[in-house]
């Protein structure tokens, strides 16, 4: 497709696109992006459920409706974009969402549209730990899904973030509530699992830098981490303390914590889910070797802000 003056008609457009864009990380890209003034598209399967502002004072983006599992819908989505990024999430499987379907057939499914329509980038958000390799359905679906976008999609960058906190998350918000509620916290195992939560804005921050092409590394991961590596025990003890509760920590084994995800998935909203519990069954901190925030300009940025917010308002 080559316009009049000799360009290719894609090459003039600067269409981001953000599959996942009206979730937890995808709402803040979608907007990281409209502040550097790009071109958005927000695609998800309820976009009148979850509507997005635009604001009067920037240029409006579309949110429109697709579902990753079907192909129609996906190559409507991704065309005419010069950059695609997959923040959809699937944390619990019902029917034919699965692990399998949504983080490694979907995922290469978009990754094959987006290089089938000349999009130049593609970002595959996937999370620290992802292991093709691992006994986790979870984990081992995150590492697949890694593989299968490289291949269909060389060049792809694949963004790796720790547990990721913020006003609404889900991660910090329940340790608060659980803190309130019980005398006596159970922690997963000993409670000594190594975690490096990271700010989400600061996540988004990284994938919108890295969809509008500032990505002067040219590496092709990345490993999204805070400055602060803490046990879930310090974590648990730091909200405690922001809440001036005293709670006595109690260590009960991962092998029942399985069990009870098991039980909590029949319901409609899983409070506990068994990939929660492998991911916390080792540390998930960034790799030394891997680039992370700071190769793309971006300052790490504590969590205690976060942890002071949600106990004071939740
Ligand atoms: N949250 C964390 O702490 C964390 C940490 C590390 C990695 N990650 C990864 O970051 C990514 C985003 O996670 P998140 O927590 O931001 O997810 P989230 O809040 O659950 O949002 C998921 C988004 O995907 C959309 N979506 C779900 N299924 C879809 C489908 N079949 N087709 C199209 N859109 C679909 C959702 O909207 P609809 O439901 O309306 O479709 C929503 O916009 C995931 O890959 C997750 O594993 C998250």
């Amino acid at each position: 497709m080559t316009n009049q003056h000799g360009r290719n008609d894609l090459a003039d457009k600067n269409i981001v696109t953000v599959f996942g864009g009206t979730g937890f990380v995808g709402r803040r890209i979608v907007s990281r992006l409209v502040d550097k003034g790009i071109d958005v598209r927000a695609v998800s399967r309820h976009p009148r459920k979850n509507k997005l502002d635009n604001r009067a004072d920037q240029r409006p983006f579309q949110q429109i409706e697709a579902d990753i599992l079907d192909p129609s819908s996906i190559a409507a989505a991704v065309a005419g974009s010069r950059a695609v990024v997959n923040a959809v999430s699937l944390y619990v499987e019902r029917g034919k969402e699965t692990f399998e379907r949504v983080h490694v057939e979907a995922a290469a499914a978009l990754a094959t549209a987006a290089r089938d329509a000349g999009v130049e980038r593609f970002i595959q958000i996937s999370g620290i730990g992802s292991d093709s390799k691992s006994r986790s359905n979870y984990i081992r679906a995150r590492g697949r899904g890694e593989d299968v976008v490289k291949t269909a999609f060389p060049g792809a960058v694949i963004v790796r973030p720790a547990v990721m906190a913020g006003p609404d998350d889900a991660f910090i918000t329940t340790i608060v509530r659980l803190v309130r509620l019980l005398p006596i916290y159970p922690l997963f195992g000993e409670g000594g699992t190594r975690l490096q939560p990271v700010h989400v804005e600061d996540v988004a921050e990284a994938v919108s830098r890295l969809a509008s092409g500032q990505n002067t590394t040219g590496a092709l991961i990345f490993e999204c981490a805070g400055p602060r590596i803490y046990s879930y025990r310090e974590l648990v003890q730091e909200v405690a303390t922001q809440l001036k509760a005293r709670v006595r920590l109690v260590p009960v084994p991962f092998a029942v914590w399985s069990l009870l995800a098991t039980a909590a998935e029949f319901l409609p909203a899983a409070p506990l889910t068994r990939n929660q519990v492998d991911l916390m069954r080792r540390d998930n901190v960034a790799a030394s070797d891997l680039p992370g925030l700071e190769e793309l300009g971006i300052q790490p940025r504590g969590i205690e802000e976060v942890v002071h917010m949600i106990a004071h308002e939740a």
